[in-house]
């Protein structure tokens, strides 16, 4: 396993992340908790450290499960989970307030059965709230040992910078993967220059990349690839299409799978940790596949080409994102 640093955890941390958003079950069709646990165990045996998880994964489900996982195994694990999203209504909404911030991380740190949260992000940015709110009570919250370091989610360069005149920021996590490259030209150079480690999520483009999706595979229930884009026809089958001449490309060229092609190029790509959405422990199956070789630029641009050559409509992740939370002036808001 790869392993790096992410400033004020003194732990170092697996390159890959095991991301527990499916675990939640809401958004991908309900879930299966003995598998959960399961998985986040197996992960742990196949030296993966850092499980990040989230509040609104199913409305506190996935922390719970993820609490139930680690019981007895607690300092084998680096917690990343997230606040600042409210859902009073059933619905998702962003709240970054202070007040916000104080009530989720009691309940946080109650499901994860823990004293203290390894890495605490902002899920999104909400600009109804200023940087100095929600930075300055994450630094309280670090300065008081409950969490060790602060990370945000989905900000851009300008919202990163706000926050960073009031509080040290260790991570940004943003969505990341062959498919889905916007930070490229920003986030990545940014987080670079400025010591940051990125959680990319989404490595495998919500299983587009894991080498198993086909033209027939039906989603049911809530499962949010029945409203992504990309998952729609005609585009689906352009990445179908894009996903068969990278799993060809990394046979030949490495005698690897697509997955683990997909998770190296993340990694080759800078100061980076790819989070990879397993739910069942078969899906972790060949992590080890992701180590011990490296994309020249050649092959890069190998894969570009490729790329270019079959995704003729792109879309991005953009559908993911939740409401901004109503101004604070608004009636029924408390913040
Ligand atoms: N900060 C944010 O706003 C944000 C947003 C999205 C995600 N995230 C984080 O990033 C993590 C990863 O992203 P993600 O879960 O959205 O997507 P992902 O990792 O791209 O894809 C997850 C899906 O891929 C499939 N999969 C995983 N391993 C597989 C394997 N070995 N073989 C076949 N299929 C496999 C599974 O789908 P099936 O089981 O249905 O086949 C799984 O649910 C999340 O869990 C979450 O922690 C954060």
């Amino acid at each position: 396993m790869e392993t790096t640093r992410i400033s004020g955890i003194e732990t170092p941390v697996s390159r890959i992340g095991l991301g527990t958003w499916a675990i939640g079950g809401w958004m991908w069709g309900g879930t299966d908790d003995d598998a959960s646990i399961e998985t986040i165990r197996k992960a742990l045996d196949s030296g993966i450290n850092l499980i990040d998880t989230a509040p609104v994964y199913g409305f506190g489900h996935s922390e719970e499960v993820v609490g139930r996982a680690l019981e007895g195994r607690r300092n084998q694990a680096v917690i990343a989970t997230k606040v600042a999203l409210e859902w009073p209504d059933g619905k998702p909404r962003r709240n970054a307030s202070a007040r916000r911030i104080r009530t989720e991380i009691e309940d946080s740190l109650r499901r994860l059965r823990t004293d203290h949260i390894d890495l605490y992000q902002v899920h999104w940015p909400d600009d109804n709230i200023t940087a100095e709110e929600t930075a300055g009570e994450l630094e309280k919250l670090r300065l008081e040992g409950k969490i060790l370091s602060i990370g945000v989610s989905n900000y851009d360069t300008g919202q990163m910078d706000a926050f960073r005149r009031t509080a040290p920021l260790a991570s940004v996590q943003s969505p990341y993967n062959l498919f889905e490259r916007a930070i490229d030209a920003d986030v990545l150079p940014y987080a670079r220059d400025a010591g940051l480690t990125v959680l990319a999520y989404g490595a495998l483009c919500r299983g587009l990349l894991s080498g198993r999706m086909r033209a027939d595979r039906s989603f049911s229930g809530d499962d949010l690839r029945l409203s992504d884009p990309k998952f729609q026809p005609p585009r689906y089958a352009q990445y179908l299409n894009a996903a068969a001449a990278l799993q060809g490309f990394a046979a030949e060229r490495f005698d690897k799978s697509l997955l683990a092609l997909a998770i190296r190029w993340i990694l080759d790509q800078g100061p980076t940790i790819a989070l990879w959405g397993a739910r069942r422990p078969d899906q972790l199956v060949g992590v080890d596949a992701a180590f011990g070789w490296q994309l020249t630029p050649q092959d890069r641009e190998a894969i570009d080409i490729l790329l270019d050559e079959h995704i003729k409509d792109p879309a991005g992740p953009e559908f993911m994102a939740p409401p901004p939370s109503r101004p604070a002036s608004a009636p029924g808001v408390s913040t």
